[in-house]
């Protein structure tokens, strides 16, 4: 196939591109940044610049390139710091997930392009009730902290609209295996504390998973969600301190929800204690994906050792 993967220069975006030409396709490949072309050039790809919110430029693109599936994975979460308010971290790539995904839905079906994947998340994204893994059937949260409720409407909006199009959304845990994942300087500073008993779960996902998945959605008809997890959902309890023994940074503090609350706001108090995770079991099933990395406690060690 002759695959269009919007956002190639990011975190999983590199890594699809190899993934996808090992699997014999074809990879155009855009960046927003103008510097980063001759990068995506010799990673395989055939480079062009593009902003997703610009809806002429991204007609044009998708017209001109025809091709056979869309990858989208643009977000805009480098340099990213965490704040107390959560929709204001994500403002960009909130626009991105709506406005963008919008625009590049308009663009396939005008080319008419036969496939669609785009990315969106999983963990702290189901209903807060019952057990602490969920399938992509699962109710998401009616009721999300208020400052999160944009990040978390942006995200059902790409999901919704994608899959009403026949296309492929995949909720990925959190990355990590890359140089610049999010966790690491916090972890090091221990500055991600374990709030109250650590009983919020999380999702991990190593990035050379993540992108082996994404393969296999490009090739697979939709419509459909998939959760892209690893085989070990989570309390912070848990993984906290495995990452934190891989980064070599000491055991990470416990505080309790008053204080979590206080500091880093509600959002960090839903991840530490309350967030449900997400099973792989319908990816592995329908997909056949198949991990490198079945666990974070496997996969930290090797990476940040
Ligand atoms: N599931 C997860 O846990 C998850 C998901 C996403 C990201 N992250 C993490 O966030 C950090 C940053 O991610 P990243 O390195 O992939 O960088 P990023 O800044 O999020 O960029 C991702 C991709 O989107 C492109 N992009 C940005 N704005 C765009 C726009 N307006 N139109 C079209 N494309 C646009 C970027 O192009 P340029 O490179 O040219 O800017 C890049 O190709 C990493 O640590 C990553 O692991 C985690």
């Amino acid at each position: 196939m002759r695959v269009l993967v919007v956002g190639a220069s990011g975190a999983i975006g590199t890594r699809l591109v190899h993934q996808l030409i090992e699997h014999g396709h074809e990879v155009v490949g855009t960046c927003h940044s103008p510097h980063k072309v001759e990068a995506l050039r010799a990673h395989g790809a055939e480079p062009v610049v593009l902003d997703a919110l610009d809806a002429h430029a991204v007609r044009e693109t998708v017209a001109r390139v025809v091709p056979d599936a869309i990858v989208y994975e643009a977000t805009a979460l480098a340099d990213l710091r965490f704040g107390r308010n959560f929709d204001r971290t994500f403002a960009q790539t909130n626009r991105l997930r709506t406005e963008g995904t919008d625009n590049l839905l308009a663009a396939a079906r005008d080319t008419g392009v036969r496939r669609f994947v785009a990315q969106s998340f999983a963990s702290m994204r189901n209903a807060r009730e019952g057990g602490m893994v969920k399938t992509e059937d699962d109710p998401l949260d009616p009721d999300p902290p208020e400052n999160m409720r944009e990040s978390q409407a942006a995200m059902r909006h790409l999901e919704q609209a994608v899959t009403d199009a026949g296309g492929i959304a995949l909720r990925y845990g959190g990355f990590y295996g890359a140089a610049n994942d999010a966790l690491i300087e916090p972890v090091r500073k221990r500055q991600f504390p374990i709030v109250d008993g650590g009983g919020g779960y999380s999702s991990w996902i190593h990035l050379d998973d993540a992108a082996a998945a994404t393969v296999l959605a490009a090739e697979h008809d939709g419509p459909a969600v998939y959760n892209i997890t690893d085989d070990e959902p989570a309390p912070t309890r848990e993984w906290l301190p495995v990452l934190a023994d891989a980064l070599g940074a000491r055991p990470p503090r416990r505080i309790p929800v008053w204080l979590a609350r206080l500091i880093a706001g509600e959002v960090a108090v839903l991840m530490g204690t309350d967030a449900r995770a997400a099973s792989n079991a319908k990816a592995k099933r329908e997909l056949g994906f198949a991990l490198r990395y079945p666990s974070w406690r496997q996969g930290f060690a090797e990476v940040y050792a």
